[in-house]
């Protein structure tokens, strides 16, 4: 058994089985143990992600360019700052460089108490610990995790708490019966952390994930680990040694920022961002002026975003409103 899940099997044995919640926050998140805090480096060539190989110069570039377009929008103002929330590696300081950029990772930085500008991020939310809940005989049960001969296997639990069973109903199509389903509350309480600290500007928040209405596609839930780049689901072995992720639920994400003030400008595919933000250059910025080699790189990253990741990451784009309105100005409805 990994460190994380001695600890994990530890606690089961005092206190019976854990919310799969407690499960995710101790693999994922735990000081010594967790997947993203363990000694050896999670990201890059040798760990679990694919993000700076495959994307790195062209998505910073990008996003660079669709943060000056709103650089632009907000008037050029004298003060004007990027915090990127679970930047990882800092793999978008060069192209945040222009800015006063504020790298926030959980051993690491902190949301400044003010913000005028934007709030970045790249997988963020689908990295939260979730609750995990089956709608059996009428309730979402909460799915806890217990251990059986040493292994960790789910177990069915009681009924799940007031504020999980609203955000269920409400950003969740009519529950069916045997269907597995996540509740994300700390992105909810992250975005009013956010809309609490801009003064004015933005939130552009990049992952992957489904609407309300498309939820209907993830009758066994959306959980998944990922272990050298293979997708599995078994999300309860190798714990600290596995990223465990859940889908974003966007319609949550729109709502639950309506509701403290950050109304929803666009919500559109990666790709369309990146066409609108490469459009103006032709991509001219993004494919560099290093040569033949260099150029064929980036054009193969350029690929892999529009066509590999393109149509699956959703851009959230949001305004930090407080008595002002903002029109949707582009995008699709989170009904879509
Ligand atoms: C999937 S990784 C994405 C990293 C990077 N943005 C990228 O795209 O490669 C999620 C990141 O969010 C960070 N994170 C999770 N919970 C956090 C928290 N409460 N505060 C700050 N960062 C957090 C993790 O440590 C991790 O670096």
């Amino acid at each position: 058994m990994t460190p994380a899940g001695a600890l994990l099997a530890a606690e089961i044995r005092r206190n019976g089985p854990v919310p799969f919640r407690r499960f995710m926050e101790v693999a994922l998140y735990h000081p010594e143990y967790g997947y993203y805090r363990r000694v050896q480096d999670p990201f890059g060539k040798h760990g679990d992600f694919f993000t700076a190989e495959q994307i790195q110069p062209v998505f910073g570039v990008l996003m660079a360019a669709r943060i000056r377009q709103l650089y632009r929008e907000m008037g050029e103002p004298r003060e004007f700052t990027v915090v990127e929330l679970g930047a990882g590696r800092r793999e978008m300081a060069a192209a945040f460089a222009e800015w006063n950029y504020v790298p926030v990772d959980i051993d690491s930085g902190a949301m400044p108490e003010h913000v005028a500008g934007v709030v970045f991020s790249n997988e963020f939310f689908d990295a939260l610990p979730v609750v995990a809940a089956v709608y059996r005989n009428g309730a979402f049960h909460e799915q806890r995790v217990a251990l059986v001969g040493g292994a960790f296997r789910w177990h069915s639990g009681e009924v799940v708490g007031a504020n999980a069973e609203r955000y269920l109903r409400r950003y969740y199509l009519p529950p069916e019966e045997g269907r597995w389903y996540e509740v994300n509350l700390e992105a909810l309480a992250w975005l009013q952390r956010m809309a609490a600290a801009l003064t004015k500007g933005y939130v552009l928040s990049v992952d992957y994930g489904f609407t309300r209405a498309e939820s209907v596609r993830f009758p066994a839930g959306t959980l998944m680990g990922y272990r050298r780049h293979t997708a599995r689901e078994d999300v309860l072995a190798d714990a600290g040694l596995r990223d465990i992720t859940a889908h974003v639920n966007f319609t949550a994400l729109q709502d639950g920022g309506a509701a403290c003030g950050l109304a929803t400008v666009r919500f559109e595919t990666l790709a369309e961002t990146l066409l609108s933000a490469g459009e103006p250059d032709q991509f001219a910025a993004a494919l560099g002026t290093g040569g033949a080699a260099e150029e064929l790189r980036r054009r193969m990253q350029l690929k892999t975003l529009l066509f590999g990741m393109g149509e699956t990451f959703r851009v959230l784009l949001q305004k930090k409103t407080e008595g002002e309105m903002v029109q949707r100005s582009g995008g699709k409805s989170p009904e879509q």
